[in-house]
C-alpha cells in the first residue's frame, strides 16, 4: 500500500470506529469537506455546546480531529469564506492557537508558530503577542505572559480576524482531520525488562 491508501484504510476505519462510537452514544458527526479536508463545526452539531479552549481542543480529540490551524492564508481565507457563506460568521470559533507557553504564538494541534508571510491577528495596541517575523531561537523565547486572560486565540465574529481571547470562555470551534504523518523516528525496540 502506498501513503494515500494508507491514509485512506486508516480514514475509513477511523470512520466505522466513530460510527460505532456514535451510534452507542446515539450522536451523529457531521463533518464538512472543504479543499479537501475535513472538518467538524461545532455550529453545525447542535448537542455539541461551546466549550472553553481547553474542552473544545481534548472534544476535538476525541472525535480523532484537532482543534483547527491555519498554516496558509489560502486555508484561512477558505474557511473564513465558508463561515460567512453558511452563515455561521455572528460566532467566535476556537482555534488551535494560543501563546500560553511563551509571548510567540504557536498552533498547539501542529507545534508551528503562526505563519509570518501573513497576519490576520486583529490589531492591538500595548504588549501583543508577536507573530514571528523570522525563527526565533529557543533562548530567546520570553516567558510566556499569555496565561490569565487573553492566551488562546480565537477566529473572531463579523469580522474574522483573530484575537486573543480568555481560554475559559464558552466559544464555538472548528475541528480538522489530521493529516496522516509518516515520520520515521527511528525508534529502538526495547522491552520492559531492558533499562
Ligand atoms: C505560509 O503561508 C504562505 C501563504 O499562504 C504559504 O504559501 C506557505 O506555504 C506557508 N508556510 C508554511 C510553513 O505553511
Amino acid at each position: 500500500m502506498n501513503h494515500k491508501q494508507i491514509c485512506t484504510f486508516i480514514t475509513f476505519h477511523l470512520c466505522f470506529t466513530l460510527a460505532i462510537i456514535c451510534g452507542v452514544y446515539g450522536q451523529r458527526i457531521v463533518t464538512i469537506q472543504l479543499d479537501g479536508t475535513q472538518y467538524y463545526v461545532s455550529k453545525m452539531n447542535p448537542y455539541a455546546s461551546e466549550l472553553n479552549y481547553f474542552l473544545a481542543y481534548q472534544y476535538c480529540r476525541s472525535i480523532g480531529l484537532q482543534l483547527v490551524s491555519f498554516e496558509t492564508k489560502e486555508k484561512a481565507d477558505s474557511i473564513a469564506e465558508y463561515l460567512k457563506n453558511a452563515g455561521y460568521s455572528q460566532h467566535d470559533f476556537w482555534t488551535s492557537g494560543n501563546h500560553l507557553g511563551s509571548n510567540m504564538l504557536l498552533w498547539m494541534s501542529t507545534g508551528l508558530p503562526f505563519n509570518a508571510t501573513f497576519n490576520y491577528m486583529k490589531k492591538q495596541e500595548g504588549d501583543e503577542p508577536t507573530v514571528p517575523s523570522g525563527p526565533l531561537p529557543m533562548g530567546r523565547r520570553k516567558r510566556g505572559n499569555g496565561i490569565g486572560n487573553t492566551g488562546c486565540i480565537a477566529l473572531k465574529a463579523h469580522s474574522l480576524d483573530w484575537d486573543t481571547e480568555d481560554c475559559t470562555k464558552l466559544k464555538d470551534f472548528i475541528c480538522e482531520q489530521t493529516r496522516c504523518y509518516f515520520y520515521n523516528y527511528g525508534s529502538i525496540p526495547v522491552s520492559s525488562a531492558q533499562g
